[in-house]
């Protein structure tokens, strides 16, 4: 998959994406993701990209010219799939939409800022807003981090077996049941028998009874979401 990521703060993209799961993928190139800084498409010599917004109010608000161009440059380049933009007002981001769009071959996420984006780029350009979350960050940086992430450990290949992101929460509206390691007994407590049984279909069992169990007690409203 190919990411382009518009924002006016792409080197806060550095530390999270040098590491761990996505670091992997770019090495394994599953993953690709360039970034283009809105500045660079900024007409004034101060490179600026927001201005007042009609009717007073507080905030600045993105400028619609430099966002198009950015754009524009990418379409004639390739198709992309989706051109999405980080929004607290958008669709709440869930494992379920992520599964889907980690099968995207080209995918454009715009990062907004201050008061928000020209409202027109939102309806010529965007064909998805999401949000990851009721809650407003300063930016789309921050979320557009924690999307990318969801969305690169679904690519195949991306995770080997153990890791398999099959068995994440959510994948089939569920919380994963507990997990244990060494040693067997801390302080009194011990890891439950069946998991030392060594019998693969108890196991198999208990682990979906565990998770039914926290599912029912901690979010029993993903019983009632779609799959
Ligand atoms: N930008 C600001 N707040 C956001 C949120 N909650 N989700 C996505 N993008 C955002």
């Amino acid at each position: 998959m190919r990411i382009d990521i518009i924002s006016i703060f792409p080197e806060m993209f550095d530390g999270p994406f040098s590491h761990s799961i996505i670091k992997r993928a770019k090495e394994k190139k599953l993953i690709e993701i360039f970034f283009h800084n809105l500045r660079d498409y900024s007409k004034n010599k101060h490179k600026s990209v927001d201005d007042y917004a009609f009717s007073g109010g507080a905030g600045m608000v993105i400028m619609i010219e430099p966002i198009a161009d950015c754009i524009e440059k990418l379409k004639s380049e390739r198709k992309y799939d989706e051109i999405i933009y980080m929004s607290p007002d958008g669709d709440l981001l869930k494992q379920k939409s992520a599964n889907h769009i980690s099968t995207f071959k080209n995918i454009i996420i715009l990062c907004g800022h201050y008061k928000g984006i020209d409202e027109r780029i939102r309806e010529f350009f965007i064909t998805k807003e999401i949000s990851i979350g009721d809650y407003v960050l300063s930016g789309g940086e921050l979320a557009a981090m924690v999307f990318v992430d969801t969305i690169t450990r679904l690519i195949p290949g991306v995770l080997n077996d153990e890791t398999s992101a099959l068995s994440d929460s959510f994948q089939n509206n569920l919380i994963s049941p507990p997990v244990y390691t060494r040693p067997r007994e801390f302080k009194g407590m011990k890891v439950p028998d069946i998991l030392l049984s060594g019998n693969e279909k108890e196991i198999e069992k208990w682990k979906l009874e565990k998770s039914l169990e926290r599912t029912k007690h901690r979010r029993p409203e993903l019983f009632s979401e779609d799959d």
